[in-house]
């Protein structure tokens, strides 16, 4: 295992230092005095291999807005580059050896230790060479340095899905280009699902015709509006055979594999939606779908499906090269099967206790055919549900536990939790970010990402070929949007999936991305920019007795400025040097500066803040919790939003008490709660509450006692706040007695069901 041999000072603007911010961190690097100007005509030699050509090529593109020419030379021939051979070294892994001399990048020669040798080498240069406005005037200077450098693991991957929402050939290309950048080699691309199918296929051009478009797509996030509402503009697009060979190609130059994703047995609606007869309920009308949820219609599991999947798995595999197929498996419920006569049959002939074991048959007689053709089958961690198909990788989603489970099976892992690797989740606090998915997955918690458990024994760790971030495209409609929601995230795994954990520092990479950024904008990137804006954290100090704001940036050498319930924040503003204590509601307006000028945005934060706030309850149900919740959320000083359920506990039955224990004995006359009204998600207001006061916790004396209706008909999610006020009384214990929805009313989504309750924000006064 490579280690660091010098810890690195920190970058300066110009000058030897500034170079070494390299992303992801090299697992050693020397650094001594001296460079070497590449001279305006620059000399490489390169040995026969094609892939040093091909390496040659991408370093003359990737200077063409440098005065430099490159000139290939043979080996042997001095030169001011060279790339050397070394054949003990591992594949990926390479030297680059710069001095007073030149610069030698030595590489086996599988090539890809050339290419990453480059990659570095580019940023050891001033990130204005990606300036294509203009040629670029400066020196290219390259400081003296020796960096051995190999990947912590060989999947290093990046998933893109134009299933849900179409994105151009040369956004796709794009974004290669940038994995490259970072030294990751997997491009996982998500090509059907329920709501387009998104490739050319010779033998069912009703995919493209009927399932590639769709008349109009739901506005806003699945489970706000209600009823749902619709854009009416039509989404549509698929890339062809020659586009998937381009791409494949482009891939292959950065020494990036294309691993196709086409979905089975669920998200399948655009398929049968071109060819309904694969289905199990023949004579069922199926559509594109045009909004975002798990559906019931699947592929019936007959000869003609199979006829199907294997015509398709032909053609994929002519067009892509991987030695990996991604076949999905995730999410696919069983109605279908379960009512139908061919699928029932076919349990009882074949022996299946259940639909979960038709299931994994239905994944093993995909995979036979996928190994018939030279390949291996990688599906998301349903494919275990009735026993995993023989040679089957599990893409480990709904948390570590699939891996884990396949890795004891001695099955290869690529490990992609959603808490960890989702990036269609939030990257800052939701209340301020365009619409996502859901969660709340920042910078440095990808970063901290180590994709071996601990659970696993050395020997079964082995079976972790690597991680990816998936970037699901359900709400992600433009260039632009998949670029805020990949960057820099995506930098951050770069350096999970590469650099050794003995060599990876948040604070040093912070550093380093607070440099790359501006390689970012030189080449058209829309990263998002909360790096360079301020988060504010409150947490009640029990110690102190007292409620505490943090504010916080990850860009280094930042001041934090503020202000209360004010606005306008100037380079003037309070400075933030210690936590800020807060004792009745407050707005907290911040934003970081360096050298007098401010960095991003002010960013408001809403915190409320009274007798509640900080106090421990009791419960006699225990809630569900939102992405951003702990068990203790309810008096954490955050009021819940109607537009997502990040602070939200739910809770599921129709009556609830909950017995909080004042920080003190205090006069109470004013207890607070909001809960949510979100028919999609089954979530109705509370109906009645009662308030109570006791000062041992033992005898409650009654003091507020309502029936709470509401009196409008919402169309979009709300937050239906409740005040329940009282002549002022003594208390040290208070206590809520509330009563749920009730069954969802006729007309709504789950009619007749118990419907659950959310609260958030108790507050009391
Ligand atoms: C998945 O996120 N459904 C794999
Ligand atoms: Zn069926």
């Amino acid at each position: 295992m490579a280690t660091a041999s010098l810890v690195l000072s920190s970058c300066t603007e110009g000058g030897a230092d500034a170079a070494f911010c390299v992303i992801p961190m090299p697992n050693s690097l020397t650094a001594a005095s001296g460079s070497y100007v590449l001279p305006g005509e620059t000399a490489v030699s390169l040995p026969e291999e094609e892939n040093a050509q091909k390496v040659f090529r991408y370093l003359e593109d990737a200077l063409q807005n440098t005065p430099i020419a490159l000139k290939a030379v043979p080996q042997g021939t001095e030169a001011d580059i060279r790339l050397a051979t070394d054949s003990t070294l591992a594949d990926e892994a390479y030297r680059l050896e710069a001095d007073r001399e030149g610069v030698c990048i030595t590489s086996n020669a599988s090539g890809a230790g050339w290419f990453y040798g480059v990659q570095t080498l580019l940023q050891l240069l001033p990130p204005d060479i990606y300036d294509s406005s203009q040629t670029f005037a400066g020196t290219l200077e390259i400081p003296t340095v020796r960096i051995v450098d190999a990947p912590r693991f060989p999947h290093r991957g990046a998933m893109m899905d134009v299933g849900r929402n179409f994105l151009p050939k040369e956004e796709v290309l794009k974004f290669i280009d940038l994995m490259a950048s970072y030294k990751m080699n997997v491009f996982h691309f998500h090509l059907t699902d329920d709501q387009g199918w998104r490739i050319e296929i010779k033998k069912y051009p009703r995919l493209t015709e009927v399932g590639s478009h769709r008349p109009r797509t739901q506005i806003g996030h699945s489970d706000y509006y209600y009823p749902r509402r619709y854009d009416n503009k039509e989404q549509r697009g698929y890339y062809t055979q020659d586009e998937i060979r381009e791409i494949v190609r482009y891939a292959a130059d950065r020494f990036i594999t294309v691993v196709p994703e086409i979905e089975m047995p669920g998200h399948a609606s655009a398929a049968l939606a071109s060819y309904p007869e694969l289905s199990c309920g023949l004579g069922k009308t199926y559509v594109v779908r045009d909004y975002f949820d798990v559906f019931d219609e699947v592929y019936c599991p007959k000869e003609n499906t199979f006829r199907f999947l294997e015509d398709v798995l032909t053609e994929v595999t002519d067009l892509f090269p991987s030695h990996y197929i991604h076949i999905g498996g995730d999410e696919c419920p069983k109605k279908a099967w379960k009512k139908c006569a061919h699928c029932q049959a076919l349990m009882k002939r074949e022996g299946l206790p259940d639909e979960e074991a038709l299931q994994s048959w239905f994944i093993h007689r995909i995979e036979q055919f996928v190994n018939s053709r030279g390949r291996d089958i990688i599906g998301w961690d349903e494919i275990l549900q009735g026993g995993l198909a023989p040679n089957a990788t599990v893409m480990s989603w709904r948390g570590e536990e699939g891996g884990i489970e396949a890795a004891r099976q001695k099955h290869r892992v690529i490990m992609t939790p959603g808490v960890r690797c989702y990036f269609d989740f939030y990257q800052s606090v939701p209340e301020e970010e365009p619409m996502a998915m859901r969660g709340f997955l920042p910078l440095d918690t990808v970063y901290a990402y180590d994709p071996l458990p601990a659970a696993l024994t050395p020997e079964e760790q082995a079976y972790i070929i690597g991680t990816q971030a998936n970037i699901w495209g359900e709400y992600i409609q433009t260039p632009e949007h998949f670029e805020y929601m990949a960057f820099p995230r995506l930098l951050a795994m770069a350096e999970v999936q590469w650099t050794q954990p003995e060599q990876k520092d948040f604070k040093d990479f912070a550093r380093r991305l607070d440099k790359e950024f501006r390689r970012l904008d030189l080449r058209g990137v829309n990263a998002c920019r909360n790096f360079y804006e301020v988060d504010a954290s409150g947490a009640w100090k029990e110690k102190d007795g007292i409620y505490e704001v943090d504010l916080h940036t990850f860009c280094p050498d930042a001041e934090i400025r503020y202000a209360l319930n004010d606005s306008v924040v100037t380079a003037t503003s309070p400075l933030y040097e210690s936590p800020i204590a807060l004792t009745e509601d407050a707005v907290v307006y911040a934003a970081a500066y360096r050298d007098g000028k401010p960095l991003g945005q002010v960013k408001p934060t809403a915190f409320a803040v009274n007798a509640a706030t900080g106090c421990t309850y009791s419960y006699s149900e225990t809630p569900d919790l939102g992405d951003l919740c702990d068990i203790h959320s309810l008096t954490d000083g955050r009021q819940g939003q109607a537009r997502d359920h990040h602070r939200w506990l739910t809770f599921h039955r129709d009556t609830m008490q909950l017995v909080l224990k004042l920080h003190r004995p205090g006069k109470v006359s004013k207890v607070s709660f909001a809960s949510l009204w979100r028919p999609w998600n089954t979530l109705w207001p509370v109906r009645a509450a009662r308030i109570s006061v006791s000062m041992n916790g033992e005898h409650f004396v009654s003091v507020a006692d309502s029936l709470l209706t509401y009196d409008f008909t919402p169309t979009e999610a709300v937050r239906f706040p409740v005040s329940l006020c009282f002549p002022e009384v003594e208390a040290t214990f208070v206590r809520l007695e509330l009563v749920g929805g009730g069954p969802c009313p006729k007309g709504y989504y789950n009619e007749g069901k118990n419907s659950d309750f959310a609260l958030d924000e108790i507050e009391i006064y």
